[in-house]
């Protein structure tokens, strides 16, 4: 049985290996730079939100999240950054009870997030459970 729990700053050793995990699979993996104490005090805000999924006590996947709002509607809204469900677990309905469980956090809020073109089947996924999927640009500026 998978049973899906908020995280907390001791999960965050746990999380960080899979988000290096979703890095690896996206072939982003240089992209996760956060420490581990990083990632633990960012645990601890109160507009960062992570479930994680477990089976048999053994981490099995994670969906994370940043409370924010919309100037345009003046709406709070939950922006999803992470899903991800580990190699060997997918399939059997543990990325839709994580995103069931984040909607019923999300009570009435709107969910928002980006995925990348190429990554079709989580495009199917994401219709599947009746989220709109649409494509807009993103862009990035660092000046240095
Ligand atoms: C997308 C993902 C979270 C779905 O979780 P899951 O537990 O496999 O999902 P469920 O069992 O609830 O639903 C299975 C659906 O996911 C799809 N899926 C997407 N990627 C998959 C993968 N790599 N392996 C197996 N199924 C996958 C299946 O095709 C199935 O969709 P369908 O019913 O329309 O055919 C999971 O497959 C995953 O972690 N993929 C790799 C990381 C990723 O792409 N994350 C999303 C980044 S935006």
């Amino acid at each position: 049985m998978t049973a899906i729990r908020a995280a907390t700053a001791d999960d965050a050793a746990t999380l960080l290996t899979m988000m290096r995990e979703l890095g690896d699979y996206q072939n982003q993996g240089g992209e996760v730079k956060v420490s581990l104490g990083r990632l633990a005090e960012l645990l601890a805000r109160p507009e960062v939100g992570y479930l994680i999924a477990e089976r048999e006590g053994r981490a099995i996947g994670y969906v994370s999240w940043v409370e924010r709002v919309s100037l345009w509607t003046g709406q709070e809204y939950l922006a999803l950054d992470d899903l991800y469900v580990r190699a060997g677990e997918r399939g059997e309905g543990v990325g839709e009870q994580l995103m069931r469980t984040l909607a019923e956090k999300a009570a009435g809020r709107v969910i928002r997030w980006e995925v990348a073109e190429a990554n079709v089947p989580a495009q199917r996924f994401y219709r599947r459970i009746g989220a709109t999927v649409f494509s807009k640009k993103i862009c990035r500026w660092h000046v240095a």
